[in-house]
């Protein structure tokens, strides 16, 4: 494995385009507009706000963000036909998105077209782009899955036609870490643009190809909120800036305290719930129920946790429940300022295992109301 890592990785945040793409998800105009400006906020380099050659309303999205001044840069998806980039085009877009499958199964049954005629529209639409002044990044459709030398000689061709950026999707999520990585050293023996990658996570691998790609010396990560995207998702953004801030020490402009607030943002207006258990931005993610994790986390959080919450926004949560231990609850009486004679606190502390044992929850409520009626207030 290659491990040439840069300094600093760029976030091309593709949650309002890829993300849409989830099942049963779409986002209105106003509901992109509020989403673009988290994602403005919270410092992703690239919003791909969508495909304007797609509807009215997408058109219509591009305007409105344009007026929004932003920082990040505005990209939208384009096939590599010049009817999808003038729609880009006429939207406003500052940066274009244009792809085209290059693996034998995108070439023979979906394109239907030779080698050589996708060769030809990759190169026509690059030089589209860049003969209007506009920035382009041009992805191979299904990269992983493409013959090495071909995917050479297109990303090799769109270079030479001034392309700024190259993506390398791995549009299914087939690929593994190790495999990426000598994917990406390869393309780097050849390509001098900036490499940015795309992880689609069908077997759960997403965040780690893409990080095996940044030690390979990828530029780029495209990822999403959440990790929402087409099926099982694309690589999560607050995984891996957290993974890069964290284990490779890697810059990225996002402003990691902001991560919670956009994921609950875009998990309101999507409607896709995370599960609790999500790294760094489930509900779970601070939170400790086990006497013995909760005795450590009282004596220094980092006996158990990986992060400090509030790097990302998050709360240190204290669970009760039948596996709860004394120091937990004397630690909730505190927070709650409650104070009981020792038998008070453990005939609380029985009524807390007893209903942890009859499978019951104990919000935080719950044991405010059951703490002071054992205290004796009303
Ligand atoms: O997964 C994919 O290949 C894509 C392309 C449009 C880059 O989303
Ligand atoms: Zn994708």
């Amino acid at each position: 494995m290659t491990f040439n890592p840069p300094s600093d990785v760029m976030i091309y945040d593709t949650t309002l385009r890829d993300g849409e793409q989830t099942p049963g998800v779409t986002i209105t105009t106003d509901e992109k507009i509020t989403i673009a400006e988290k994602l403005d906020k919270l410092g992703v380099d690239v919003i791909e706000l969508g495909f304007p050659a797609a509807s009215l309303g997408e058109q219509k999205t591009f305007k409105e963000a344009s007026k929004l001044g932003l920082n990040a840069q505005i990209s939208g998806l384009a096939r590599a036909l010049t009817k999808d980039i003038d729609k880009a085009i006429d939207a406003d877009a500052d940066y274009i998105h244009t792809f085209i499958g290059t693996s034998p199964l995108h070439r023979d049954y979906k394109l239907k077209m030779s080698k050589e005629e996708i060769l030809d529209k990759a190169v026509t639409a690059v030089e589209y782009i860049k003969d209007h002044g506009i920035i382009a990044e041009f992805s191979c459709e299904d990269a992983t899955r493409t013959e090495l030398d071909y995917l050479l000689k297109v990303f090799g061709a769109v270079q030479d036609a001034k392309v700024d950026k190259i993506n390398v999707p791995d549009t299914v999520g087939v690929t593994r870490p190790g495999k990426m990585n000598e994917l990406i050293t390869n393309l780097r023996q050849e390509i001098n643009v900036p490499i940015s990658v795309h992880c689609h996570n069908d077997f759960g691998l997403a965040v780690a190809n893409t990080l095996a790609a940044i030690e390979a010396g990828a530029k780029q990560a495209q990822c999403t909120i959440n990790g929402l995207g087409e099926r099982a998702g694309n690589a999560s953004l607050e995984e891996i800036v957290m993974s890069l801030h964290k284990f490779y020490d890697i810059n990225t402009n996002i402003n990691s305290k902001l991560l919670v607030n956009t994921s609950e943002t875009v998990s309101r207006i999507t409607g896709v719930k995370m599960p609790p258990n999500k790294a760094i931005v489930g509900e779970n993610a601070f939170a400790h129920e086990a006497g013995i994790h909760v005795q450590g986390i009282l004596a220094n959080s980092e006996t158990y946790e990986a992060l400090n919450p509030e790097e990302v926004g998050h709360k240190r949560r204290i669970v009760l429940g039948k596996l709860t231990g004394a120091n937990a609850v004397r630690a909730k009486l505190d927070e709650y300022n409650i104070k009981l004679n020792d038998e008070q606190f453990n005939t609380l502390f029985r009524k807390i295992k007893s209903l942890g044992d009859a499978g019951k929850t104990i919000t935080d409520l719950d044991f405010r109301s059951i703490a002071e009626a054992i205290q004796g207030k009303p």
